[in-house]
């Protein structure tokens, strides 16, 4: 792996000097008057459990993007070249207000705010990153879901000519798709993304609209989301259908649950690979457990 290992980057969140670096940042640029496509977003206190933020260069160069590559270190490059503008989304399906957005009218009309959430792969590497962006509640609210509407299904964009990984993984079902329960959508923690680090969302962390599902492997956090869909029934999932046996539809974070072939209990940070023990549902316990009483999900 060659990844860099920095000095001095394991400062407490809460001393977090990313945080006022990019404050100032933005009130330099808000004092100098230019225009930005970016509306302010404060940090909602919230969510934010205890772990150091991840720096910026970490969680903008160690990627996982099967639509560019499967070399983590290598998407960052492969994916200059994709143009995440002009993009829309839909929402449609069991809804009574099916709508369009583009993405300029998300980050004007939508209330967005940054979030400090964990960010646990699969692989059993974590991050803490700072996202921008909205509830995914305010999308769906908006479009008025209906009684049948049970499920929400996400599909990303599907560009081969411009996401090298489509071309050469052919035997994967492209283009990549993701869902939720409807009240697994309509948690306040269900995050639409669209910045990082005070900025536009970058090419290879999935601009310029994701998931961050903080509960969930990183997995269910669909990048480059084009479609949204209310469903009746549970649906298929891109991992679940390309590797049944290892990636189910709920993937909760849970310690106690192995994957097939490594354990679950504990996970790396990136970018030093220090090892901390892996959290029930990550730490969001006391947001999501509810949602899954008496069932082991
Ligand atoms: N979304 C799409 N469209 N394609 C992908 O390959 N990978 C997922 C998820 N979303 C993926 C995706 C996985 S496995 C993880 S861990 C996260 O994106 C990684 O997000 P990051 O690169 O911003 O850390």
């Amino acid at each position: 792996m060659l990844i860099r290992i920095p000095r001095g980057w394991q400062i407490p969140e809460r001393q977090a000097t990313a945080e006022s670096a990019y404050l100032n940042r933005r009130q330099i640029l808000a004092a100098m008057a230019l225009p930005s496509i970016l509306p302010a977003a404060n940090r909602n206190p919230q969510f934010t459990l205890d772990r150091p933020l991840t720096e910026e260069w970490a969680a903008t160069s160690y990627n996982n993007y099967y639509e560019f590559s499967t070399n983590k270190q290598e998407i960052r490059s492969l994916a200059k070249g994709f143009k995440p503008r002009p993009w829309t989304v839909e929402i449609a399906g069991a809804c009574a207000k099916p709508q369009v957005w583009s993405i300029e009218d998300l980050e004007t009309k939508m209330p967005i705010e940054e979030r400090l959430y964990r960010h646990r792969c699969v692989e059993a590497w974590a991050m803490a990153v700072p996202w921008m962006g909205f509830p995914l509640s305010e999308l769906i609210r908006r479009a008025e879901p209906q009684a049948g509407a049970k499920y929400v299904r996400f599909i990303s964009v599907n560009r081969p000519e411009e996401m090298p990984g489509i071309r050469y993984s052919g035997n994967y079902p492209w283009p990549y798709y993701e869902g939720l329960r409807l009240d697994e959508a309509m948690n306040p923690l269900a995050f639409l993304v669209t910045g990082i680090y005070g900025k536009p969302l970058p090419n290879q962390n999935g601009a310029p609209l994701r998931l961050a599902l903080p509960w969930k492997y990183g997995f269910k956090s669909i990048k480059a989301i084009v479609r949204i869909e209310l469903v009746s029934q549970q649906p298929e999932t891109f991992w679940n259908k390309a590797v049944p046996t290892e990636y189910g539809f709920f993937a909760n974070v849970n310690p106690k649950k192995p994957h097939p072939r490594w354990s679950q209990a504990v996970e790396q940070l990136i970018p030093n690979m220090e090892r901390v023990a892996t959290q029930p549902y990550n730490g969001y316990e006391k947001w999501v457990a509810a949602m899954y009483k008496g069932s082991e999900i």
